[in-house]
């Protein structure tokens, strides 16, 4: 049987990139593999804008959203990286596989050192070690994960690879990326741009978020920047309504999708009909997943309850691992 492993930073803001992109996923793969872990990556997000007072709101909202989207602590193990100490034991000893050099070179860390108010320090140097500590320490075999979480991956191959070389055994299996289809579902802003929902963009008004509710919804719709709509017949898509379309084959009816489809194609559509139809399906889909978090996020007792077992389970995957790899690098004397 194959394992799973994945992890979303905790920021509070869980938009439908995310969703579509990954926790739908998780939700799907829990019924068919076992066993798949699913945690919080709490340390990671210390490496950037750092406020111990938000934290933990962010862990719980983050929490909260799991088990609000269908991750079940029956079926997957879930819980925070932090309650697992065998992850900074196993960082600690694969940080002698990760060479200064091609840490530098990592795409997320060079888009990081970029950045203003973002201090260059050694975690956001090894956070590609890290997480390769989160994959292997339940010795996982698929990661479901975006696209710009690639580079890391192949990190995560490299020093398992390295290891396994050292110790001359196959003990870290070869983690590889997971996703339900080929082509990575691409979510796009709403700013017309073609590129992709981000948290990270200044202005909220582009990501439709999960916590939003139904006006906010409405308005970001109708303000998603558009064109003046295809002039002639079978005109390629616009950025702008590709956006539009793109939500909709996520929560509308594959036949309303198809309908506008054609519109487009006979350049005989009106974008506000577009818009009202999608407010409408993308508000019904989030509402009752929004009423879900927010009760959740306010039952601290069972959150509580959920990591406690999911992390007793975890810790037990991962002591085997450490103790595995400590034998293998002659850390026992006695
Ligand atoms: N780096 C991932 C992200 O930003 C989060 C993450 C941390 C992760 N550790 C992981 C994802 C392990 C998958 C597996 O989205």
């Amino acid at each position: 049987m194959e394992t799973v492993v994945s992890g979303t930073r905790p920021t509070g803001k869980i938009h439908l990139g995310n969703y579509f992109g990954a926790i739908k996923n998780y939700v799907k793969m829990q019924d068919d593999f076992n066993p798949c872990y699913f945690f919080i990556a709490d340390y990671h997000s210390l490496t950037t804008h750092h406020n111990p007072e938000l934290l933990p709101v962010y862990v719980r909202r983050t929490l909260a959203t799991y088990l609000a989207c269908g991750l079940d602590p029956e079926k997957a193990t879930i819980y925070l990286q932090s309650d697992l100490p065998q992850i900074p034991e196993l960082y600690l000893l694969l940080s002698m596989y990760a060479y200064k050099s091609e840490l530098e070179k990592v795409a997320t860390f060079k888009e990081k050192i970029r950045q203003k108010n973002v201090s260059v320090n050694a975690g956001l140097l090894t956070y590609p070690v890290l997480m390769a500590a989160d994959i292997i320490i339940h010795k996982a075999h698929k990661v479901p994960v975006g696209k710009d979480q690639q580079q890391h991956l192949e990190m995560t191959r490299n020093f398992s690879n390295r290891f396994n070389h050292m110790v001359g055994e196959d003990f870290f299996p070869e983690a590889q990326g997971f996703s339900y289809s080929n082509e990575l579902l691409k979510i796009l802003s709403l700013d017309g741009s073609g590129g992709k929902m981000s948290k990270s963009d200044t202005n909220q008004n582009n990501a439709i978020y999960l916590l939003d509710d139904d006006k906010t919804i409405e308005k970001k719709i109708k303000r998603a920047k558009t064109d003046s709509g295809p002039t002639e017949k079978n005109s390629p898509l616009t950025p702008g309504i590709e956006a539009l379309f793109g939500l909709m084959e996520c929560v509308s009816k594959p036949e309303v999708l198809a309908d506008f489809k054609n519109q487009y194609a006979n350049a005989d559509i009106k974008y506000g009909y577009v818009k009202v139809q999608l407010a409408k399906d993308l508000i019904e889909y989030i509402a009752p997943i929004r009423e879900k978090i927010i009760t959740l996020e306010n039952d601290i007792d069972y959150l509580a309850e959920v990591v406690s077992i999911g992390g007793k389970k975890a810790r037990e995957s991962a002591q085997k691992t450490v103790d595995g790899a400590r034998r293998l690098l002659g850390i026992h004397y006695f």
